[in-house]
């Protein structure tokens, strides 16, 4: 893998042209995947700001407080734990320094931007890793307006503290709130419990602390929606433990729009507001028909953003990881006054059915045209049985026969899951629309799919390149869960 200072553009369109050259020489029949010339053809027709935001992003060691007198060595970005907010408006360009000063490679990942293939940030796939102590230029528009997140492609490098929140405004969408307030879960290992590489030599073994009653997986009797095999020693909220947690002072009556990032290696969360209901308006960034709810519950990756009107005092945000033990918390308070609930008030709303982004309606603005698929492809998601390997349609990552799909198609992937346990599958470059029969099926990037359940999602072709498509449990892609969806002519 090509390292260090290097014009990503010029290094990565080279690799998608070796691609392509490779397959010509191929048997005749296989067909050859789309080129570089295509790739950057798009991204020439995507609307612009003409704005341009330089920004950088310093991957490195830091000592970061949780709280609660716990001072933890981790990897974070900028030494900050999350990493600084992003904040662009669709159609800007970024010109993004990625210094790496960690010990090992890296890259980032704009999780849930249909960005253009080559700075997509997988390495030996899209992006060439920034080796140790290197640093690499990302020049590219941001196309994807909503609520997303930043992370490394790299190993179980997610699982240390580099991630941040990617917000991108709409100018045609404003939103109905008067403050926002965003918010990062996490599950948290760094300082308190084994560091990452070795809780998945630890699951690979067969040891270690499962979260669930077996081998990889979450159990009998456990939650349909328990997407994690270990169990994790703390869970975060905006980098915070849940004893001494984030406060946040709202104005009274003030309609604020919690933007909610599960950025978890291994545990779903379901999140309440105590005492609250809140209006769901986004999952995944794209608009949705707005719906109550009490118990909201978000797979590793996903987003949701909800509205919700605080009454006087302080309410506690409470983010319960699934079928694990523990609970993270913030506070939004509202008057300096009030007082604030106990540690460990477990609001009653999490024992209500909570809602999941699969739920969802599209709002009319994003919904697909309705057309049928012009191909389908299935994505069986299986593994955990006897040994931590997990897999995608029968095979292993390594061993993998990427889907396939021609610009301009529309894909249908029948997603299933034949595990004992829930997978947040990631799609990269796209947002599907979960198939409904009347259309209406909310746009998400990443879908928490149950236990032996099935869930369609229709993928229009309209960002050529190679893309992947994962489980966003780490530990899962990293022991085989993941292919590619790969453009070809
Ligand atoms: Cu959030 Cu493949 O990534
Ligand atoms: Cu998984």
């Amino acid at each position: 893998m090509t390292s260090g200072p290097l014009t990503p553009r010029r290094a990565v369109l080279g690799l998608l042209l070796a691609g392509a050259t490779g397959l010509l020489t191929a048997c005749s029949d296989t067909p050859r995947s789309i080129g570089a010339d295509r790739v950057r053809a798009v991204e020439a027709l995507r609307a612009t700001t003409g704005r341009t935001l330089r920004l950088r992003l310093d991957a490195g060691s830091a000592r970061v407080d949780l709280g609660a007198g716990t001072v933890v060595s981790t990897w974070a970005y900028g030494g900050v734990l999350p990493g600084a907010m992003l904040r662009a408006t669709a159609g800007d360009r970024l010109r993004v320094t990625l210094a790496n000063a960690l010990p090992e490679a890296t890259s980032v990942h704009w999780h849930g931007q249909a960005v253009r293939n080559d700075v997509d940030g997988v390495p030996g796939v899209t992006t060439p890793e920034v080796g140790e102590g290197r640093s690499a230029e990302l020049d590219f528009i941001v196309p994807t307006p909503g609520t997303h997140w930043l992370h490394p492609h790299h190993g179980v490098q997610l699982d240390r503290g580099l991630y941040a929140p990617l917000i991108v405004d709409d100018p045609h969408e404003p939103g109905d709130y008067d403050e926002e307030v965003v918010v990062v879960l996490d599950d948290w290992t760094d300082g308190l419990g084994p560091a990452p590489a070795e809780i998945l030599r630890q699951l690979r073994r067969g040891s270690g602390a499962h979260a669930g009653h077996g081998m990889g997986g979450a159990g009998i009797g456990a939650s349909p929606w328990a997407a994690g095999d270990w169990q994790h020693a703390a869970h975060l909220v905006n980098g915070r433990l849940g004893t001494d947690p984030v406060v946040t002072t709202v104005r009274p009556g003030a309609r604020v729009r919690l933007r909610i990032i599960n950025a978890a290696a291994d545990t779903a969360y379901r999140v309440v507001v105590g005492g609250h209901r809140m209006s769901v308006t986004h999952s995944d960034g794209f608009p949705v028909v707005p719906v109550e709810a009490r118990c909201v519950v978000l797979g590793m990756g996903e987003r949701l953003d909800a509205v919700v009107v605080l009454s006087d005092g302080v309410a506690p945000l409470v983010a319960a990881p699934e079928s694990k033990p523990g609970l993270g918390r913030m506070l939004l308070r509202t008057s300096p006054l009030a007082k604030a609930p106990d540690p460990d008030v477990r609001p009653g709303e999490l024992d209500v059915e909570p809602l999941t982004g699969a739920r969802l309606h599209a709002a009319d603005a994003v919904r697909l045209d309705r057309r049928d698929p012009d191909r389908v492809e299935d994505v069986v998601l299986s593994g955990g049985m006897g040994s931590f390997t997990w897999t995608i349609n029968g095979r292993a990552y390594d061993d993998t026969r990427p889907l396939r799909i021609r610009e301009g198609e529309r894909l249908r992937l029948r997603v299933v899951n034949h595990s004992m346990m829930a997978h947040p599958l990631h799609l990269h470059g796209h947002t599907a629309q979960v198939v409904r029969p009347d259309g209406s099926g909310a746009r998400k990037d990443t879908v928490l799919v149950p236990p032996m359940a099935r869930v369609e999602l229709d993928v229009d072709a309209d960002n050529p390149g190679a893309w992947m498509v994962h489980c966003h449990n780490a530990y899962h892609a990293e022991s085989g869960m993941m292919t590619r969806l790969e453009y070809v002519l």
